[in-house]
């Protein structure tokens, strides 16, 4: 097995396991090709830091032209430092701090997406006290259901995300008189690995309705934000298809050429160019069941135990005989700790590599030391070289803000 022009054994032999080898072309392609389904309309397409923010893979897409989506102080700083333009940063969430508005502030970020009232009086203030107005958006939440995993669903009216279209006019009607409030534009994020279009156009038919509401109270957007959760081909099933839901995007926005679209991927973008090798250290059977014990685990890769999430798992070098059907498990003291479950794959022995595919998206950004599990090192290819973008965390890592 390679990645791009390097074999994938090599690189365990050089940065041991458990790793995480992200593939530089397979980002770009992700990028251009979304760029180029939005050609149409002037779309700024700001990356979902949260999927992914190793500085090396957000400096890939800053240089390309990309904006970022940030949820946190943190990921501000980061997204700085990888060289993503202030003026092309849109801020979300439901939790922003006094601190993380003040650092954004300072740096003259794109927007804020706002997500309560109590949120934007907390804005206004921190505006004020700079003296330094603030590019407001409002998160609508436009009440509907996706199909995808529950806990990755965000526009239902019972999410924690968003306000409604009632809420949404009275914030705007409020920022418009604020000296220290800059309406810049609206934003939606209904949750993530969306296959369907639908939802979308629902969505943003409502965003343009309230825009049409707002022009006739003399407020005028900029940005019309339509978020995130295109989903991707995990193996089993089909990606989101980001051409016809530009196609709908451009014809709903028609009647405003002005207003910048803005999307903000993840997923889409960093899912299919990372993988996780592994190697087999145990197989055992009890009862009737085959496991396959491997040295990554849900501390490395939690989708599988939080969302059930299927990633497709190769082993690097094949050997001959039938399919087994497996249960992929690491050496975490839960029975939550899998990485596939009952999964058809080749005879494998103690000492294989395998590659779980698929893990460049909320793989890495989501694992933690749990068990004392020193996190796993990042490796990029680009052509025929590899580079080493995380250090593998050491022992002393673990214990080194302890007192
Ligand atoms: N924008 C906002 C406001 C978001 O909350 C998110 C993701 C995104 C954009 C990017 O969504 P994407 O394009 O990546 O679907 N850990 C979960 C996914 C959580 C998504 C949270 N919000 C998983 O592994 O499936």
């Amino acid at each position: 097995m390679r990645i791009e022009g390097v074999g994938v054994e090599s690189l365990v032999k050089r940065f041991g396991t458990p790793l995480y080898v992200y593939s530089r072309s397979i980002l770009l392609d992700r990028y251009r090709t979304l760029g180029a389904a939005f050609v149409r309309r002037n779309t700024l397409i700001c990356y979902a830091m949260k999927a992914n923010s190793n500085r090396a893979l957000c400096r890939i897409l800053a240089q390309e032209g990309a904006g970022a989506d940030i949820v946190s102080g943190g990921e501000l700083l980061r997204a700085l430092k990888a060289g993503f333009k202030a003026s092309k940063i849109v801020f979300s969430g439901v939790g922003k701090t006094a601190e993380e508005m003040t650092l954004a502030l300072r740096h003259g970020i794109l927007t804020f997406n706002l997500e309560s009232g109590e949120e934007l009086s907390a804005l206004e203030r921190t505006a004020m006290r700079l003296k330094r107005p603030a590019p407001i958006s409002i998160r609508l939440n436009p009440g509907i259901r996706v199909r995808t995993h529950p806990h990755i669903a965000a526009g239902r009216s019972e999410d924690k995300f968003g306000v409604d279209k009632a809420q949404a006019l009275a914030l705007y009607r409020y920022a418009a008189r604020s000296r220290w409030l800059k309406v810049k534009g609206i934003q939606f994020h209904i949750g993530s690995q969306i296959a369907q279009a639908r939802p979308y156009e629902l969505a943003a038919r409502e965003v343009v309705r309230l825009m049409g509401g707002l022009a006739g109270l003399g407020i005028g957007l900029e940005l019309a934000d339509f978020g995130g959760g295109m989903g991707v081909d995990y193996g089993n099933g089909a990606g989101l298809n980001v051409k016809a839901l530009a196609r709908i995007f451009d014809r709903i926005l028609r009647p405003w050429p002005r207003v910048r679209l803005l999307i903000e991927p993840g997923r889409y973008l960093a899912a299919d160019a990372g993988m996780l090798l592994t190697r087999v250290l145990y197989r055992k059977k009890n009862s009737r069941r085959r496991f396959l014990i491997v040295d990554a685990a849900m501390n490395d890769l939690a989708r599988p135990a939080l969302y059930d999430a299927y990633h497709p798992i190769e082993p690097v070098r094949r050997n001959g005989g039938r399919l087994e059907t497996v249960d992929v498990v690491g050496p975490v003291c839960e029975s939550g700790d899998f990485l596939a479950r009952r999964r058809r794959l080749a005879p494998c022995r103690p000492g294989d590599i395998l590659a779980v595919l698929k893990t460049g998206a909320y793989g890495f950004a989501m694992s933690s030391q749990y068990n004392s599990r020193p996190r796993a090192a990042e490796v990029l290819v680009a052509g025929k070289r590899a580079r080493l973008i995380r250090a593998r965390e050491t022992f002393k890592d673990l214990i080194r803000l302890e007192r």
